[in-house]
């Protein structure tokens, strides 16, 4: 029996109080499929799970607050110095960080929508306001359109490539006109979760970036690549001023010894280039997968993440509930669409199945891959 619960008396913030809190997807059935999570199905490198083990002998300590040794092979993989990279208990409690250090209340922060979800509620709990910009048609940022939202109180804007839910990439091209667009003074924060996917030449790469703007901060993660986002590991790489001030907004120490000593073993020589055949694989399932959905009659935006965007609008519940009593566990957002994760090899063939009849016929989506805008 459990404790009953006394009334509630504490007051909180009335826009916390508002936002939901979070939620995981469901979790998939035994003999099901989990995509509905972004996450790589590929099992841990047993090299990364030796480094875990061996790291555990010291969990009486606290780790290096600054995860030096990790910064600095990242450093030298981005040619940067370590002080240009920040570490944080995945990319998320970075953008936290940020998003905290430059915008407070009166503030506004600027990003496409429909955008990672997780981006409304951290601007809402730095006390800022969120200024959504509708995606474009083909389910790319507006980033025209996300530049003449930036007024005198934009502190921050969040730019996503490739685009969490939709798959579709910034290009090169839009990313620098963008940049030159948007006021020095103005923080833009490059999420790059899943840029290891990416297939496109024209899409942006922060790296190339580096080192030419002010304000320019990219945001990189070890959970979707490298297979960890049960361990929470993400970086930033950027100007050391701004990420001395997310250094000073972060939690101290949320970055544990086992995430770093997983991470610094992904990077290995001997590790590294077996994870990238991995995100190969997987690239090439999201194709195959893509392709088969579009010979159903399916219409799928450019997709360079790990993942697939369904238009099914306003029949994105029936179709949810209709994969998840197949086993499929998938990301519904009502009236919208449905985001796939491109899952075990065994998952493609059901999906096919699963998927073959249900197509609706939205207007066709112009594809934004086929070239710079
Ligand atoms: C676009 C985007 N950014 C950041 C993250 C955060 O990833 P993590 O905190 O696991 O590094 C995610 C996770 O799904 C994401 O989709």
């Amino acid at each position: 029996m459990t404790v009953s619960e006394p009334t509630p008396s504490v007051i909180f913030r009335s826009e916390i109080a508002a936002l939901p809190p979070y939620r995981q997807g469901r979790l998939a059935p035994t003999d099901g499929f989990k995509l509905s999570s972004n996450e790589n199905p590929f099992p841990p490198l047993p090299s990364v799970l030796q480094a875990v083990a061996d790291s555990a002998a010291q969990l009486n300590r606290y780790p290096d607050a600054t995860a030096l040794t990790l910064r600095e092979h990242l450093a030298t993989r981005f040619s940067v110095s370590a002080e240009q990279v920040m570490v944080g208990a995945g990319s998320v409690s970075l953008l936290a960080a940020l998003i905290q250090a430059a915008a407070g209340p009166g503030d506004e922060v600027v990003y496409a929508w429909r955008s990672f979800e997780a981006y409304p509620g951290l601007v809402t709990v730095a006390g800022a306001r969120s200024i959504q910009v509708p995606n474009r048609p083909d389910h790319g940022h507006d980033l025209g359109a996300m530049a003449a939202a930036v007024t005198a109180r934009t502190r921050v804007v969040l730019v996503c490539s490739p685009n969490n839910p939709t798959g579709v990439t910034v290009s090169l091209s839009e990313c620098v006109e963008f940049m030159a667009a948007v006021p020095p003074t103005v923080l833009v924060i490059l999420d790059e979760a899943y840029v290891e996917f990416v297939c496109t030449d024209s899409a942006v790469d922060g790296r190339t970036l580096l080192g030419r703007y002010p304000n320019l901060v990219i945001m990189r993660t070890f959970s979707k690549a490298y297979g960890l986002a049960g361990l929470r590991v993400g970086y930033a790489v950027g100007p050391r001023d701004l990420l001395d001030a997310a250094r000073s907004a972060a939690i101290p120490l949320q970055v544990t010894g086992l995430a770093t000593a997983a991470a610094i073993a992904s990077l290995a020589p001997d590790a590294e280039p077996e994870l990238r055949r991995r995100v190969s694989a997987i690239a090439e399932r999201r194709d195959r997968l893509r392709a088969g959905l579009c010979a159903h009659g399916w219409s799928i935006p450019q997709a360079e993440g790990n993942f697939l965007w369904l238009p099914t609008g306003p029949a994105t519940t029936t179709i949810a509930e209709q994969l998840w009593q197949r086993g499929l566990i998938v990301r519904p957002f009502v009236d919208e669409g449905i985001r796939l994760t491109v899952g075990e090899e065994e998952s493609v063939p059901l999906v096919l199945t699963a998927l073959a009849d249900s197509a609706p016929s939205p207007p066709p989506v112009p594809d934004a891959a086929s070239g710079e805008r």
